[in-house]
């Protein structure tokens, strides 16, 4: 009766073929009441001297069947772990997961590439408030209260103090003044910000942003004025050769004054800078006027020089392909990840100085 149990549950164990299956065998056999406990429990019956020999007899099956199971157990468990790595496959040529990175808005990227063009031209960067007083933004840039020229601004008015009301600033030529008056001459730099207009339609947003260039020195003229543009505006748009004119005009605080205009060749949906049938205005410009150098305890006779103004709005549109002025002020993140730049996308600098 022993043996039979002994090879029965050798038998069931050897065929067993999941841990889960060996694990209802071993309660079959070992549990509370399994076939071997209940062998053992019937030993109470038995007479002492049968108990002795039956007793001794089940032990060792007892032992067999535990060190089969053991056994077992550590071959299935390997046969299944075998089974789940070749289910379970790692690839670890799958790429990572794709990290989102912030664009630099045209904007920005523009106002870079301007001011290494310009530090290689010899110029500095200046700064002013985008609030300023009537003083800066007018009167000292020879634009007296009642000139017509300051209804040309549409001006955003602040709470005026006394005499001296502040306004948002109209244009960057403020910065002329405050870092004229705030050193000595000779000065060359270059100012960039955002300016305000009351005005607003599909070519006019009531902020936008504007260069300044201001040269003082000695001998200066209209010739230093035209090459300094032209080299800025070739570099920028990455060209060899930019035709280029200068068409009289007013402002003020220069004189004589242009207006400039670079060569383009304009088709049905399509504008491209460079040699063309066509003319595109880019900006203001002149010779400093007396007055704003006396304004600022400058000689004229002694020093002169040049100031320039171009929309940077405009620079970027022209540059990269972006049809609407509108929506570079609509905070719209397609359009950014559209028309923006990589955070270490190097301005383009091809075809230098
Ligand atoms: N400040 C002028 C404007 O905003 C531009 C300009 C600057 C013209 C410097 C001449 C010289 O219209």
């Amino acid at each position: 009766m022993t043996d039979k149990l002994l090879s029965e549950s050798l038998d069931s164990i050897k065929n067993c073929s999941s841990s889960t299956e060996l694990e209802e065998l071993r309660v079959a056999i070992l549990g509370k009441k399994g076939s071997l406990t209940e062998a053992l429990k019937a030993l109470g019956q038995a007479s002492p001297e049968e108990r002795k020999t039956l007793g001794a007899n089940l032990n060792q099956i007892k032992q067999e069947i535990t060190d089969a199971l053991e056994a077992k157990k550590a071959s299935l468990a390997d046969i299944e772990l075998g089974a789940r790595l070749v289910t379970e496959k790692l690839d670890v040529t799958l790429p990572a997961n794709p990290e989102s990175c912030g664009k630099i808005h045209p904007i920005t990227q523009v106002t870079e590439e301007i001011t290494a063009i310009f530090a290689d031209l010899g110029f500095s960067v200046a700064d002013g408030p985008d609030i300023e007083d009537d003083e800066h933004n007018f009167s000292a840039l020879n634009i007296p209260e009642s000139h017509p020229a300051r209804q040309m601004h549409d001006t955003f008015y602040l709470q005026g103090k006394g005499d001296n009301k502040t306004v948002l600033r109209t244009h960057t030529s403020p910065v002329q003044i405050r870092t004229m008056r705030a050193g000595k001459p000779p000065f060359r730099f270059i100012a960039m910000g955002s300016t305000y207009r009351c005005d607003s339609d599909l070519t006019h947003t009531p902020m936008f942003h504007q260069i300044e260039g201001l040269v003082i020195d000695k001998n200066i003229n209209m010739g230093h004025l035209k090459g300094c543009i032209n080299e800025f505006l070739r570099v920028f748009f990455e060209l060899d050769e930019l035709p280029m004119r200068f068409r009289p005009s007013f402002f003020p605080f220069t004189e004589p004054s242009a207006e400039v205009d670079i060569g383009c060749e304009r088709s049905k949906d399509s504008l491209k800078i460079g040699a063309g049938s066509d003319w595109l205005e880019i900006g203001g410009c002149g010779m400093v006027h007396p007055n704003v150098l006396k304004n600022c305890n400058i000689d004229p006779n002694e020093w002169q020089g040049f100031a320039f103004g171009m929309g940077i709005e405009r620079l970027a549109m022209l540059k990269y392909g972006i049809p609407d002025l509108r929506t570079f002020f609509e905070s719209d993140a397609r359009w950014l990840s559209h028309y923006g730049f990589d955070p270490l996308h190097i301005p383009n600098l091809v075809g230098g100085l």
